[in-house]
C-alpha cells in the first residue's frame, strides 16, 4: 500500500487503552526524506532536524518510533507518573467550532464542539485525558525500548508530571522522584508539565503561573537529576508574569516548552459538559485557534533571552499547523518547534516541513 487509508493516527473515536495497544493507525509506505545536510545541536546532542512532537500524541516507545520514522525527529514520551493513574473516560479529544483565533479574553470562556472542518489545518480540539499513566515498572523499560528505536541523531524527550496527594512523598518531592526514575531509565532529556489544564484546576496543574512554587520544583529536580537537561512545560500567561516565572526558574533549567493548551468550557448547546465526568467541564484546546497565543509566549521567551543575554532553549509549541507555520516559529527565533493536533491527522507533516523551501 503506498497511500494512507486513514489520516487519524491518533483516533479520537477510539479509548486511550485501545490507541495506546493498537494505535498509530497509519499503514502507508514511511515518507523517504530529503538527505540531512546540516544537523542540529540540541543540548548535546546533534539532531537531524529540529521538529518534534510535544508530549500528548506519543502514547509509548511505538508510538515515538513511528513518528520519529515519519521524520519527527525529536518525539517526546506522554507525560508519565510515579504512580499507575487511569485515563478519563472517552471521549478523550472533541473537535471544536471555531474559525478563527482565540485571544486571552476567551481563556476560560464557554465554547462548542463542531464537526471536522473541511481542511485539515483548520482543526481545533480539545483534549481531556487527565494525564493517565502506566506503572513506573512498565514505562522506565519502554523508555529503554525508545531510547533503542531511534535511528542516528534523533532524540527522545520524556515528559514527566509530579502526583499530589500521595502518602509516601509530597508534590514537591514527587517531582524530584519522578524526574529521578525518568533519567535511571534513560531519559536523555527530561520535560516537566507544570500546566494541564485538564487536573480539575489543581495544584499541579497551575504551578507554571507561579513563580516561587514552581522555582521551587525546578530546584528540586535539578537537585535529583543533576546535569541532564531540564525542560519545563508552561501555559499561556501575560508577559510581566511570564517574566518573573523564567527569572525564577532559569538558575535551575534548561529550557521552556510552551504553550501547553488552553483552558476552555466546552458546552453543548442544550448546556451540557462535552465531556462526560466530573471536573470536565473546563478542558484543554489545542490546535489552529491557540496559533497566535502560542505565538505570543514564544516571542516573550525570545525578548527575555535577548534582554538578559541567557541561552535557555524555547521549544515552541501551539497551533502550527503545517510546514510554514513551523518555520515561521524556527525564523522568529525559537529552537525546536513541535505540532501535536496537526501531527495527530497528518502523517506527512513532517516530510512536508522538510521538504519546505
Ligand atoms: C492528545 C493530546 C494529549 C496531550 N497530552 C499532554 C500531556 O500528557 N502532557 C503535556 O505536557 N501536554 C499534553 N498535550 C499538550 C501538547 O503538548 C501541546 O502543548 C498542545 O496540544 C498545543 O500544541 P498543538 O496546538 O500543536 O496541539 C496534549 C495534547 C494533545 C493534542
Amino acid at each position: 500500500m503506498t497511500t494512507a487509508t486513514q489520516f487519524e493516527l491518533y483516533d479520537i473515536l477510539k479509548t486511550y487503552e485501545d490507541n495506546y495497544q493498537n494505535g498509530p493507525f497509519f499503514d502507508a509506505k514511511m515518507p523517504v526524506r530529503p538527505a540531512v545536510t546540516q544537523t542540529h545541536k540540541v543540548f548535546d546532542f546533534e539532531v537531524n532536524s529540529r521538529l518534534g512532537v510535544p508530549a500528548g500524541p506519543l502514547l509509548n516507545s511505538h508510538w515515538c518510533d513511528v513518528y520519529a520514522q515519519l521524520g519527527f525527529d525529536i518525539p517526546v514520551y506522554k507525560t508519565v507518573r510515579s504512580v499507575e493513574r487511569n485515563c478519563h473516560p472517552a471521549p478523550n479529544c472533541v473537535f471544536l467550532d471555531s474559525d478563527k483565533q482565540f485571544n486571552n479574553t476567551d481563556i476560560n470562556t464557554v465554547i462548542q464542539p463542531g464537526l471536522r472542518p473541511s481542511q485539515d489545518e483548520r482543526i481545533t480540539i480539545t483534549n481531556s485525558f487527565g494525564v493517565p499513566s502506566l506503572a513506573p515498572s512498565v514505562w522506565m523499560k519502554d523508555i529503554e525500548e525508545g531510547n533503542r528505536k531511534m535511528a542516528k541523531n534523533q532524540l527522545m524527550i520524556v515528559s514527566v508530571n509530579g502526583t499530589p496527594g500521595l502518602a509516601e512523598r509530597d508534590l514537591i518531592e514527587d517531582y524530584g522522584y519522578v524526574s529521578a526514575m525518568a533519567k535511571e531509565a534513560g531519559s536523555k532529556v527530561i520535560e516537566v508539565n507544570y500546566s494541564c489544564p485538564n487536573l480539575g484546576g489543581s495544584k499541579e496543574g497551575a504551578l507554571f503561573s507561579d513563580p516561587e512554587n514552581s522555582a521551587l520544583v525546578s530546584k528540586k529536580i535539578r537537585e535529583s537529576i543533576g546535569d541532564t537537561p531540564l525542560l519545563i512545560k508552561l501555559g499561556w500567561m501575560p508577559a510581566e508574569q511570564l517574566e518573573k516565572v523564567i527569572e525564577a526558574n532559569r538558575p535551575y533549567v534548561d529550557g521552556f516548552a510552551a504553550i501547553n493548551t488552553i483552558p476552555r468550557q466546552v458546552v453543548t448547546p442544550n448546556g451540557e459538559a462535552a465531556l462526560p465526568g466530573e471536573g470536565r467541564l473546563s478542558s484543554g484546546t489545542c490546535g489552529f485557534a491557540i496559533g497566535d497565543l502560542a505565538e505570543e509566549v514564544t516571542q516573550n521567551l525570545i525578548d527575555l533571552r535577548t534582554k538578559w543575554k541567557d541561552d535557555f532553549v524555547i521549544c515552541s509549541v501551539g497551533g502550527m499547523m503545517n510546514a510554514e507555520d513551523l518555520h515561521r516559529r524556527l525564523d522568529m527565533g525559537a529552537d525546536l518547534v513541535m505540532s501535536a493536533t496537526a501531527a495527530m491527522w497528518d502523517p506527512y507533516l513532517a516530510q512536508k516541513y522538510h521538504e519546505y523551501k
